[in-house]
């Protein structure tokens, strides 16, 4: 029987250091997998690896190219592909993938889970309760905004900000959006969306704001202190995209002056984000690690992606999710 192809993945950040059992029995099905551990032990025994499928490494860089003649294609198995020195691979013939789709589900999911956790103030009551802190006396006067019925600024209007956009209208929540591509009239009809070319407008109105954007030389950031002084006291931002999307320090100064009333975090700078980080110390602020892909679902289709992706590389046909050049 001829042997599977040989990938390279995963890598030796101690935040995924092994590929998990459905990763593998999914690259498994076409593919020799050769840990990026073993493959850094005798680099010259793996010359025929031909692809690199990245789950949360290896650091893809000029060194480790050169010892991998003959790779066709780097196959992230991630939406966002800002870790990626793009030109670099591109400029050796190598093609790149990304998974775009599969994931827009648990992501507007995530987002979902955040705005309300944060109009609720979920974590704080909860851990108060536990820890039998919390104080039944005053109620009234411990009372949290309502997401239902409120207006909902969404910051990037793609795949996921309009899954998220057409599960939130469940709420009755007002949609507007900003985004530097208009949605046409149909699609925003079909979640009652108001578009606003321009972000420094938008915010005012907002009681709930979601970063959902792509993480480009123009989004870094795209919220910073220019954008909390537009936002209202009470509203609480949430960010799924990518941290430095928000300009961190001026969150925080923003939630300490009480320019702004809350914010929900599953990305940050850095990540993770060391625990004594004073937005830990915050009990308006609601942080996860980069979780928001992270339903056995999403990512399992990620990676059946990625790997789709490598076979069509390998055939010689068009990928199904190319990063866009
Ligand atoms: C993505 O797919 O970009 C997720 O944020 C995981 O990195």
């Amino acid at each position: 029987m001829a042997s599977k192809p040989k990938i390279l993945t995963a890598s030796s950040d101690p935040r995924c250091p092994e590929i998990s059992a459905d990763y593998a029995d999914i690259m498994e099905q076409h593919f020799e997998i050769i840990h990026h551990k073993l493959f850094e032990q005798h680099p010259s025994k793996y010359q025929d690896i031909v692809a690199i499928i990245w789950i949360c490494g290896p650091d893809i860089d000029e060194e480790l190219l050169n010892k991998l003649p003959n790779v066709k294609i780097v196959a992230t198995v991630s939406v966002g592909y800002d870790h990626l020195n793009i030109p670099l691979i591109r400029n050796r013939g190598i093609k790149l993938s990304h998974t775009p789709g599969v994931l827009n589900d648990a992501v507007a999911e995530m987002g979902l889970t955040l705005l309300l956790a944060s109009a609720r103030n979920l974590v704080r009551f909860a851990e108060e309760y536990k820890r039998g802190t919390y104080s039944e006396q005053v109620p009234v006067n411990d009372v949290t905004p309502q997401f239902s019925g409120s207006t909902l600024g969404i910051v990037g209007m793609g795949r996921i900000g309009y899954t998220l956009a057409t599960r939130a209208m469940a709420f009755q929540v007002k949609i507007l959006y900003n985004d530097i591509l208009r949605r046409s009239t149909a699609e925003e009809k079909a979640i009652g969306a108001t578009y606003f070319s321009n972000l420094n407008g938008m915010l005012p109105h907002c009681d709930f704001v979601i970063v959902l954007v792509n993480l480009t030389p123009e989004t870094t950031p795209i919220m910073g202190e220019e954008q909390f002084k537009h936002m209202k006291k009470s509203a609480i931002l949430v960010n799924c995209s990518r941290g430095p999307t928000v300009d961190q320090e001026a969150l925080v100064k923003a939630l300490k002056a009480g320019e702004i009333g809350g914010a929900a975090l599953d990305v940050t700078t850095p990540e993770p984000l060391p625990n004594n980080h004073e937005l830990f110390k915050m009990s308006n602020v609601i942080l996860t690690p980069h979780i928001s892909y992270q339903t056995r679902k999403a990512s399992n289709g990620m990676m059946q992606l990625a790997v789709d992706n490598v076979l069509a590389a390998l055939d010689g046909t068009d990928l199904l999710s190319e990063i866009p050049y």
